[in-house]
């Protein structure tokens, strides 16, 4: 698929993806996707920014902080019962992913983690880079003022990462991703007490996530991780030249990537047997494109080689899985790899206007 083919289909992806109250659904054609996730929608919604569609990510954040001031209650008790020294339980914190009407996910008969604090930071990231193109924040000061206090209260409570693991509760992405919503959230709301929880929260990462000169997934689990890139790009938490991040980077290109030439999340990663990722081998692009370091063109090529005759990105590839016995036990239980993934799209679209942009 040419790229330019393929960025028409991306942006139609997103705009079909998204509900008229502005949600966007993880996948159309995935039954368990079939929720709006603060973290994947953050990246549609920075996509679109970048795009000019600049109405379709105001009604994804108008959408968010909707949903956010319906669980006003959830939060605050949250807080103050952290405020008082207690731990709450998952189901007392705030979810993870909302109905496209911005609801509770109704109970169901899986059990589905739902307690990670990572998407309310990149959410309040990627509204901080909307509201700097000159967009008012209207009336959504409150919410944000409601994530960030969650945020800054909270951020220390062990929850599931972007992977929806729970491993030690400690990961490092998660730590990145709140840090950059605190400091946004400061920019927004003019709240300088913010940029204190993060710097504490960047200062544990150097201290606590770093292992042989590169950073680690977890504080317990030396292993790396494909979400370690956000830690520059989108993050800003470690500078681009930083010797640790630098080593992260060439061990991703060593030990990440796959056979067919995309990038893992991690190695033992067994969800479909573990395969090659659109959004990270973007995010790997996005990182040298936007430090310098390179231009991304073998992970673009190969984003490209990956999409289905009609446009279509999936969440990944499993032509490699790294454990082959464990593709067809989830394709039993939820049906093919969730194509399209509007997530691989967002990121498709966000580097190659970086790459643009130059
Ligand atoms: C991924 C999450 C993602 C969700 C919806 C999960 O499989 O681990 O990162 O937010 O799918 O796309």
């Amino acid at each position: 698929v040419s790229r330019d083919r393929l960025l028409q289909r991306s942006l139609h992806v997103l705009r079909e993806g998204q509900a008229p109250s502005g949600a966007f659904v993880a996948s159309p054609a995935f039954g368990v996707y079939r929720y709006s996730w603060l973290r994947d929608g953050a990246f549609c919604a920075h996509a679109l920014d970048l795009a000019g569609e600049t109405e379709a990510a105001a009604a994804f954040h108008r959408w968010a902080a909707t949903a956010l001031e319906g669980q006003r209650k959830r939060a605050e008790q949250a807080i103050a019962q952290v405020l008082s020294g207690r731990e709450p339980a998952h189901e007392q914190m705030l979810p993870t992913r909302y109905t496209l009407d911005g609801e509770l996910e109704p109970p169901g008969e899986e059990l589905w983690p739902n307690f990670q604090l990572d998407g309310y930071g990149m959410w309040l990231w990627a509204l901080g880079s909307h509201s700097e193109r000159a967009v008012p924040l209207d009336g959504l000061r409150p919410a944000v003022k409601l994530a960030a206090d969650y945020l800054d209260v909270c951020w220390q409570i062990p929850c599931y990462g972007p992977w929806e693991e729970f491993d030690d509760g400690k990961h490092a992405a998660t730590l990145a991703a709140i840090a950059a919503g605190l400091r946004a959230a400061s920019r927004m709301l003019n709240h300088p007490d913010y940029d204190q929880t993060a710097d504490q929260i960047v200062a544990r990462l150097f201290a606590e996530f770093v292992i042989d000169g590169r950073f680690k997934r977890c504080a317990s689990d030396q292993r790396l991780d494909g979400s370690l890139l956000w830690l520059t790009v989108p993050f800003e938490v470690v500078a681009p030249h930083d010797p640790r991040m630098r080593a992260t980077i060439e061990a991703v290109r060593r030990d990440l990537i796959g056979p067919s030439g995309g990038v893992r999340r991690y190695l033992g990663d067994t969800y479909f047997g573990g395969g090659e990722w659109i959004l990270l081998s973007c995010s790997l692009a996005w990182h040298e494109l936007l430090t310098g370091l390179g231009d991304g063109a073998d992970m673009r090529e190969w984003v490209r080689e990956q999409a289905l005759p009609n446009g279509d990105l999936p969440e990944q590839t499993i032509s490699h899985p790294q454990d082959p016995k464990m593709v067809e036990p989830w394709v039993k239980q939820w049906g093919p790899v969730a194509t399209p993934l509007l997530w691989s799209h967002a990121m498709f679209l966000i580097v190659e206007r970086t790459a643009s942009i130059g």
